[in-house]
């Protein structure tokens, strides 16, 4: 069945202890990805469901994973990045990580104000990333149907700061 398969999939991540720092468990989904079936399954219970025109994927995981979601369900993908990567930028947006400031950038001639956009991102940590995501892609004057992670660390309760904002995770850690 799609939620054994689903199972089995979450089981493929792999916990690497102390990185990026000694005390952190890293969870790494490149074993998860790199399955057939499991990208499959993970792409179809990330978008099942919602009404979306175009995927935004994160950088970098989320770029991955949003380009597989998108072309499971016949979208386009925009890739939200990290500063200095784009050529042309359509609009810019700076939030506060832990330790500094971080930014992402929305390329020009992607998104058209009044579409459906799905967020796409591996982890949902202190939520910083995809509030800035769901900011950036408002700001455009698109909506954002629902933001989908595999993975969210409850204890950050990263949910709280995506205010307004519908928030699948397929495995709560
Ligand atoms: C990670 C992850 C999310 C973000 C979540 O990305 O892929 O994008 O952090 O954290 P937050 O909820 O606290 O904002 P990272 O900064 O490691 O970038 P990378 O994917 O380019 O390695």
């Amino acid at each position: 069945s799609s939620d054994h398969e689903l199972v089995r999939s979450v089981d493929l991540i792999r916990e690497v202890p102390d990185f990026p720092e000694p005390g952190v468990l890293f969870r790494d989904i490149g074993p998860m990805l790199s399955d057939p079936a499991a990208l499959r399954a993970i792409t179809a219970a990330l978008g099942r469901g919602l009404e979306f025109d175009v995927v935004a994927g994160v950088e970098a995981r989320g770029f991955l994973l949003g380009a597989a979601v998108a072309n499971q369900f016949g979208t386009g993908v925009i890739g939200l990045r990290k500063p200095g990567k784009l050529p042309v930028v359509a609009d810019s947006i700076s939030y506060e990580l832990e330790y500094g400031r971080a930014s992402l950038e929305l390329p020009a001639d992607t998104l058209r104000s009044g579409q459906r956009v799905l967020v796409v991102d591996d982890v949902l940590a202190t939520g910083g990333t995809l509030d800035a995501a769901c900011k950036l892609i408002a700001q455009a004057g698109a909506e954002v149907t629902a933001a989908a992670v595999v993975m969210e660390l409850t204890a950050l309760e990263g949910r709280s700061k995506v205010a307004d904002t519908e928030i699948r995770a397929l495995l709560k850690v």
